[in-house]
């Protein structure tokens, strides 16, 4: 992998330290990311880990450079001199964070300060009832459609009449913006963040925040802040549902989210095929141990339409998601077929259950928001006032 800033592979540059791996496939690594490294480089070092054969889990700890000398100076420090006075933190020579770039997108959510280390003791999880019914929308493995589940879940709840939140728990690849035509800076009132609209859905994503391609001072240790801030500093109003589209795989935005609220439950995303049926099978294991209900399973991209005759082709081999929901015994809550028009609603931010609410991919993505529904009201009764 390369890193164009250094012109160099990031291994030979020694970014990826401390590299660990288990027997069952787990991976765990520090990549050093400097101010100025592009924040996608920890995205493309996890897809390039995860298309490794065997790996089963990628764990990344994204450290400043400066930040993990002056650690590893310490730690040797401690080794050589146990009873000098005094403990050198890793923190105080860390260099301090850039702060936001630009007046517009440096608001008051981000302060500078860098992250503490992180606290032995899990966080006890602060309920919003305002909120409605936190959903989390994840799968095991990128690419699976979760952003685009989540995005049109969230449209076509927002149609019935729901009252919709959306957010983004994937601080280095937001794809929200993109895929609900707004990108600005939201405006701050009475201290409060202001969520876009779109589709009548409020919208908030850390891609606000910043500008693209700015470079990565969203160290690890934040996404915890991030998620706790956009519960808590965000004027979401009363909310029914509000939806948050996770990063791939099981790693720190999952246990964040589950450690900063109460998550009342998580639809997981799969593909057809086998492998992606496995990487799923950890996600629905994931939330299971954190005591999140598995709402049930979406297929997606489950089969092509034959244009002439409308009935399913099956492309990437068939019934994955049943089989999974089997195993894990929550329902297959709906099958998405592959539609060229689901890439357009995305690219051009309007999501296909309000750009072709006929197709047969809108209307899968429709029914599956009135299963939800459903799957909500038979857990926790129907919400207030409807
Ligand atoms: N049913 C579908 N038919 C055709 N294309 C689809 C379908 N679902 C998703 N896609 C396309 O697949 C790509 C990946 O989808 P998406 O970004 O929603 O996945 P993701 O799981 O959120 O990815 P990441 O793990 O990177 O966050 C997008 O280009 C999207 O438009
Ligand atoms: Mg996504």
């Amino acid at each position: 992998m390369h890193n164009p800033r250094l012109g160099a592979d990031v291994v030979a540059a020694e970014q990826v330290q401390d590299v660990a791996v288990t027997t069952d496939g787990k991976v765990r690594f520090t990549l050093l990311l400097d101010a100025s490294d592009d924040a996608t480089l920890v995205r493309e070092a996890r897809l390039a880990v995860e298309g490794v054969e065997g790996v089963s889990d990628v764990r990344i700890d994204v450290t400043d450079p400066a930040e993990f000398a002056a650690g590893r100076d310490a730690r040797r420090g401690a080794q050589r001199a146990a009873h000098t006075h005094g403990h050198t933190h890793g923190h105080t020579h860390a260099a301090p964070a850039a702060a936001p770039r630009g007046p517009a997108r440096a608001l008051p959510v981000m302060d500078a300060a860098p992250a503490r280390p992180a606290t032995p003791a899990a966080p006890t999880p602060v309920a919003y009832p305002h909120l409605g019914k936190i959903i989390a929308v994840s799968s095991g493995k990128g690419g699976v459609g979760k952003s685009t589940v989540a995005v049109n879940l969230a449209a076509a709840l927002a149609k019935q009449g729901a009252r919709v939140g959306i957010m983004d728990a994937d601080i280095y690849g937001p794809n929200l913006p993109l895929m609900l035509g707004v990108n600005e800076a939201p405006p701050v009132r009475d201290n409060m963040i202001q969520p876009l609209m779109a589709f009548g859905v409020k919208v908030m994503s850390i891609g606000f925040l910043i500008e693209r391609d700015q470079p990565a001072i969203w160290r690890g240790p934040i996404v915890m802040k991030v998620i706790n801030q956009f519960l808590k500093d965000v004027a979401w109003g009363e909310l029914d549902y509000l939806l948050v589209d996770m990063p791939p795989g099981t790693g720190d935005a999952q246990l964040s989210l589950v450690q900063a609220t109460h998550v009342h439950g998580a639809i997981v995303v799969t593909t057809p095929q086998a492998v992606a049926v496995g990487d799923a099978l950890r996600g629905v294991r994931m939330f299971e141990r954190t005591g999140v209900p598995v709402l049930g399973i979406v297929e997606n991209m489950s089969y092509l339409e034959n244009p002439e005759t409308g009935k399913p082709i099956a492309v990437f081999g068939s019934g994955g998601g049943q089989q999974l929901a089997d195993e894990v015994q929550v329902p297959l809550l709906g099958q998405v077929p592959l539609d060229p028009r689901v890439v357009e609603g995305g690219d051009t931010g309007r999501p296909i259950v309000v750009a072709a609410p006929q197709t047969g991919a809108a209307r899968a993505l429709t029914s599956l928001a009135e299963r939800v529904a459903e799957r909500v009201a038979e857990r926790y009764g129907v919400p207030a006032g409807r």
